[in-house]
């Protein structure tokens, strides 16, 4: 039997393949749980999970709750606007007021990097981190990698594109570093604006146009304009971006001919995506969202202590 050897789910920078390997495989074999007429098992019966989100969040905060009420955990959410942070408490507070209920798992979503791993190091329950500023979103990587080892059978050895606001995307950061550390490589492009420096410490190269960034990938991922975290306007108009960084059936054709085509959500539409791509038969847009149950489900199970048969 293999141990998951971690309290906290704070990034992808902190997890081995091995790890990634076993959340990826435990995630697998959650899946058809979501498949049966009663769609619920006793594993976690008896545990409490908070969902604590600062951001708004569908796919994310949605998938969170469904995974624990599958695995029959009691979920409670709170938003900003819900909790006593809106009265003045602090971050710090909230935690150890939250902590004080004694719930085994807080799910955090924070606008400013770090705030989970503050929380962790505060609390006794383990922090999964739903995506904190910039940094990080580790359990939408791990999605998208279950997503990919599902369709290609691997990931090691595969070319992925990742084209959009790399410079405030933690869904780019957090998918770096994962597909890096299985062995894939993966090919950034954006405007100048749109990268930051030094991105190519995590382990990919820039590409200097989509063209080139797409060619022969086996896998695109589009990522939208982040418009909320940009302090100045990053591009000199929508359409511009689109005609330079937009996935449409043409350019499509330069990648290879079984390219399967992702997005985090959610989507612009005719923006960083057209319709015909977004909705097409190289699409797995909504089987990223279905994994993202079974992987967080996963998550749960494994660092409340559950064990991954060795094979
Ligand atoms: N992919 C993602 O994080 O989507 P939400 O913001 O809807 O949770």
């Amino acid at each position: 039997m293999m141990r998951f050897e971690h309290k906290d789910i704070l990034d992808i920078e902190s997890l081995s393949p091995r790890d990634i390997t076993m959340l990826l495989d435990t995630a697998e074999g959650m899946k058809e749980i979501s498949e049966r007429p009663v769609k619920k098992v006793p594993t976690l019966r008896g545990k409490t999970i908070v969902l604590f989100f600062q951001e708004p969040s569908t796919r994310t905060r949605v998938s969170f709750d469904i995974a624990g009420k599958r695995l029959s955990a009691d979920t409670i959410s709170i938003s900003s606007g819900t909790s006593s942070i809106v009265k003045g408490e602090t971050l710090i507070d909230t935690a150890r007021n939250l902590e004080a209920m004694n719930p085994n798992i807080i799910v955090m979503r924070h606008p400013s990097s770090g705030a989970p791993e503050l929380v962790a190091r505060r609390v006794r329950a383990s922090v999964v981190n739903a995506g904190d500023g910039l940094h990080a979103h580790p359990t939408q990587a791990l999605l998208d990698m279950m997503t990919v080892r599902e369709k290609k059978g691997r990931i090691q050895g595969l070319k992925i594109a990742i084209i959009g606001d790399i410079a405030h995307s933690r869904v780019a950061r957090s998918n770096i570093q994962g597909f890096t550390k299985m062995g894939a490589s993966v090919v950034v492009a954006a405007p100048p604006t749109m990268i930051p420096m030094g991105i190519e410490a995590l382990g990919c190269r820039v590409a200097p146009d989509m063209d080139s960034c797409i060619e022969g990938a086996d896998v695109i991922m589009m990522l939208r304009i982040q418009k909320e975290r940009q302090e100045n306007i990053l591009f000199p108009s929508e359409r511009e971006y689109s005609n330079l960084f937009g996935l449409t059936l043409e350019r499509l054709k330069r990648a290879n001919r079984d390219v399967t085509v992702m997005h985090p959500g959610p989507m612009n539409r005719g923006v960083e995506i057209s319709e015909d791509v977004a909705d097409g038969g190289h699409s797995v847009i909504l089987d990223q969202v279905t994994n993202g149950v079974a992987l967080r489900m996963a998550v749960f199970y494994l660092v409340s202590g559950g064990q991954k048969n060795a094979n």
